[in-house]
């Protein structure tokens, strides 16, 4: 998927204010969560304990009142006769049933109702339910998979553990049947039937989950899908459908067919490059030598990977030292724990709950990592060295953490608007991106138009020109795209280099394609 022009805008003048390109949960909110989840079930425990607590209550009840029966037993007659038993038979019947029923309307566990009711305000919202089952629409799609491979954790060769249930199979279903893709909800929908077994059909009862709900719905996707016969068979096959197969099968029928699809499609080339079976074009490795740069990089010249000569893609290897990027992590770790600790669970929680963890580098605040910290300094210097243009002092880097599902789909990184950082620093002439981690489960930077795929891995620097040489006209085969990480975490740190600083490097800078540049 291309990126409409307004949501690239978004995107990338929001990026500033640290709502990043992806979404997901920090590792605070899910703590958070999962602590919540324990508290909501040791609840239910107590809930249970009340209900026993009653119970036996009852039963000791029961067994007291039910004394005089018992001894009347056989000899009704003769017992009824002496006044002692018939008067307690009266005195009981009036009184006690009626204390009884009060009894028995008298609420149990309405502490433990109260406390789920109070927690059932923090816990996500549809939006982020839906956002969650997009991240596993998107990763099997980019990567081609099946449900039951996705259910046992089975992607791109490598084995996860995976805990997906026929709850949660029925809800990806569900996604997938309301973006109109019936194809892939009918595969989910097979797979959660085939996980539902008797032994939890109570359970599935009470948490929304009938075998006869997921068999309409399937013989509602195979009639759509053209199966017919598998739909009546299915149908046919559900005792309490049986009866009602040929109606149903005439509602089914009656659907108009090929109804919207709103699943979001990607372009082929973006996805075969994210795959492991994408073959690398051959590269050329050279040793770049900087000799009008620092003395440092004269005995120790850069390792160099050119991977497309037009537009110019090159990757460095080995730039950023372990020190460096150690000290770029924890300053982000510290960070977003700084976030989380002014956020009260609730709403505010909420608004940050998705996104991917975006810090800028350098900090406003005067430290040591400041401006005039030495960790800024030494990436400004790599920066100069690697790139070769004038890299100033308002230069930002932001730090971005992607985890399971989070991708950024193929666009530009220019521009093309008049904005004010267009305006005052012209467009963004390149592109630097350092990779902090080995991200070898998805995470890829993917340039689908030169089927060229950079695997993340720590340490490398991936520098590309987004404007065109001499006429700084936009190239738009730097399209590129992060694949979506489905295992372990993907953290990388982006510069974006403008155009009026390299005024004196390129003093025939013109306005390349833009008519009416950023006026
Ligand atoms: C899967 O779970 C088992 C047991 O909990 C654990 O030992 C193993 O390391 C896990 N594997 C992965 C890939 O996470
Ligand atoms: C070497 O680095 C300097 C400054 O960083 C830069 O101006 C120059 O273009 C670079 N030279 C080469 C050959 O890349
Ligand atoms: C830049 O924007 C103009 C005006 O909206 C548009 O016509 C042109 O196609 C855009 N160029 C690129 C490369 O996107």
């Amino acid at each position: 998927m291309i990126w409409p022009q307004s949501v690239l805008l978004v995107l990338l003048v929001s990026a500033k204010n640290a709502r990043s390109t992806s979404f997901h949960l920090s590792d605070a909110d899910k703590d958070y969560l999962m602590e919540l989840d324990e508290q909501l079930s040791y609840n239910l425990f107590e809930y249970a304990d009340k209900l026993e607590e009653k119970a036996q209550h009852v039963q000791r009840i029961v067994k007291e009142i039910r004394q005089p029966l018992k001894a009347a037993k056989g000899i009704e007659e003769e017992y009824l006769s002496n006044p002692l038993h018939s008067f307690p038979l009266i005195r009981h019947l009036y009184e006690d049933w009626g204390y009884l029923e009060e009894f028995m309307k008298r609420p149990v566990g309405q502490d433990q109702k109260n406390f789920l009711k109070e927690k059932l305000q923090e816990l996500p919202i549809y939006s982020e339910v839906v956002e969650a089952t997009e991240a596993i629409a998107r990763i099997q799609h980019t990567y081609g998979l099946t449900a039951f491979e996705m259910i046992n954790g089975h992607i791109e060769g490598i084995q996860l553990n995976s805990t997906l249930t026929a709850l949660d199979c029925f809800a990806i279903a569900k996604y997938y049947l309301k973006s109109g893709k019936i194809d892939a909800a009918a595969d989910w929908l097979k797979n959660t039937k085939h996980l539902m077994s008797e032994d939890n059909e109570e359970v599935h009862e009470v948490l929304g989950l009938s075998v006869r709900e997921v068999v309409m719905l399937l013989a509602r996707c195979l009639t759509q899908l053209g199966q017919t016969d598998e739909a009546f068979n299915l149908l046919k096959s559900q005792p309490d459908l049986a009866e009602k197969t040929p109606d149903l099968m005439d509602l089914y029928m009656a659907q108009p067919k090929g109804s919207k699809n709103l699943f979001p499609t990607w372009s082929k080339a973006y996805s075969a490059c994210c795959r492991s079976s994408h073959t690398p074009n051959p590269t050329r490795l050279l040793c770049r030598y900087n000799s009008t740069s620092t003395p440092f990089l004269k005995i120790a010249p850069l390792k160099m990977e050119e991977i497309s000569l037009d537009p110019y893609v090159v990757v460095y290897h080995d730039v950023l030292a372990e020190r460096a990027i150690a000290e770029v992590l924890r300053l982000s770790e510290t960070k977003v724990e700084a976030v989380k600790v002014v956020q009260s669970p609730g709403t505010i929680r909420r608004e940050n709950v998705r996104s991917a963890l975006g810090f800028w580098l350098p900090e406003l605040g005067e430290d040591i990592n400041g401006p005039n910290g030495p960790l800024y300094k030494h990436i400004q210097n790599i920066v100069r060295d690697i790139t070769g243009f004038v890299i100033g002092n308002e230069q930002y880097y932001q730090v971005l953490k992607y985890e399971f599902g989070g991708h950024y789909s193929p666009h530009c990184d220019f521009f093309n608007m008049s904005l004010q950082i267009t305006r005052e620093e012209g467009d963004r002439i390149a592109t630097v991106l350092f990779y902090l981690n080995d991200a070898p489960h998805g995470g890829a930077t993917v340039f689908p138009d030169l089927m060229v795929k950079v695997p993340a891995q720590k340490g490398k620097v991936l520098f590309w020109h987004n404007l065109r040489g001499e006429t700084h006209d936009f190239d738009v085969k730097t399209l590129h795209g992060a694949c979506p990480v489905f295992h372990g975490t993907k953290l990388a740190m982006a510069g974006w280099i403008y155009e009026y600083n390299q005024m004196f490097l390129k003093p025939t800078l013109r306005q390349g394609d833009r008519p009416n540049a950023y006026t």
